[in-house]
């Protein structure tokens, strides 16, 4: 009896230990962000004040025209970028690289050239409607932890997602702190839809509404293209659950990533790149998980610990009575 209690803390140690050390990055889980959580050191941690610290949104790239931040962006994969179509709508910016692994624009970083951009078939510029863009990178992103893909949604429900954030290089410059282009925070609430059309009563389909929270300063800017990141429950995980697609008065107006799951997919894959979330995405890593087979991965994770628990109280119980 003993040895089976033995035997099971230490594989829920072990499991514990292998989920919260994984030191190399060759499969490197989404939404995991090695300098900030780990299973010994778990809730939301988001470091004080506006600027962002380095790992802190490891997924957020800055996306650029002739070295200028024109849109912000996601890593969802090594080869692919999550943005806003809006940013090239116009007309396509020339010299367009994709900033990667930093915080300061002021310093040089890592770039990565486009292989090609691929806007929704139906984005239109008059209503905004399907405002979402992919970049596949014509070289793959080696992860570390400054560098980690962010996963997609699982669900669309608002009231599941929780530490809501936003962030952006835009306008910083204008800051009291000239030349120092560093990545700014927002804390950002979802609300409803129905409390939306409140206020904007031309909603269009397939978006969210979030506000600034109370006290963040309305004036802070975030990326255009750039991420609305939330976290649930008390995972690890952080899921981008919309892309910042317009800036009302009081009102940020996403693309509801979960909604475009099925056009992420057909695209990536029609190019031969089909995403996946794990890795490099050339097949050659025997552990591919999907965002949101990874998500029900946490799910099964927790389900398997409380079955070995129930297993070894029924056996501890036979145990007693039988003696
Ligand atoms: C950003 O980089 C520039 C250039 O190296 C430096 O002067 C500035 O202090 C940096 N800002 C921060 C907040 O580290
Ligand atoms: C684009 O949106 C505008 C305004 O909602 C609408 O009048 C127009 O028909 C739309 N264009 C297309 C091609 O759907
Ligand atoms: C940045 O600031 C300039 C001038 O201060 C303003 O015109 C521009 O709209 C701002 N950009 C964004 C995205 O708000
Ligand atoms: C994705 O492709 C499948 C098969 O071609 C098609 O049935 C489906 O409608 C497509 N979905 C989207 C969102 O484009």
């Amino acid at each position: 009896m003993l040895l089976l209690v033995i035997s099971c803390l230490t594989s829920l140690i072990g499991s514990a230990a292998a989920a919260g050390g994984r030191a190399g990055y060759s499969h490197v889980e989404c939404g995991l962000r090695p300098s900030f959580e780990s299973f010994l050191e778990t809730g939301k941690r988001i470091g004080t004040g506006r600027s962002v610290q380095l790992g802190e949104f490891p997924w957020h790239v800055s996306i650029q025209s002739h070295r200028k931040h024109i849109c912000g962006g996601t890593i969802i994969s090594a080869l692919w970028i999550l943005t806003a179509a809006h940013c090239f709508a116009k007309e396509l910016p020339p010299d367009l690289t994709v900033v990667v692994g930093g915080i300061n624009l002021s310093v040089p970083l890592e770039e990565h050239k486009p292989d090609s951009l691929i806007l929704h078939e139906n984005f239109n510029t008059t209503s905004m409607a399907n405002d979402i863009a992919l970049i596949l990178l014509s070289s793959p992103i080696e992860f570390s932890k400054e560098k980690i893909p962010i996963c997609l949604p699982f669900m669309c429900d608002i009231h599941t997602w929780q530490h809501c954030w936003a962030a952006g290089w835009e306008n910083t410059s204008a800051d009291a702190v000239p030349a120092s282009h560093v990545l700014q925070k927002a804390r950002v609430k979802l609300i409803s839809r129905e409390q939306c059309l409140k206020q904007i009563p031309q909603l269009r389909e397939n978006v969210m509404c979030a506000e600034v929270e109370e006290g963040e300063g309305s004036k802070c800017q975030v990326d255009s293209g750039g991420p609305l990141v939330c976290s649930y429950w008390n995972t690890m995980k952080w899921f981008q659950v919309g892309i910042i697609s317009e800036e009302k008065p009081n009102h940020k107006i996403l693309t509801s990533v979960y909604s475009y799951l099925g056009w992420i997919e057909n695209e990536t894959a029609i190019r031969g790149k089909p995403f996946l979330i794990e890795g490099v995405d050339n097949g050659a890593h025997p552990r591919f998980i999907r965002s949101r087979a990874g998500a029900q991965l946490v799910f099964l994770e927790h389900c398997f610990l409380l079955f070995i628990s129930l297993v070894t109280i029924r056996f501890l119980e036979r145990r007693f009575l039988n003696t």
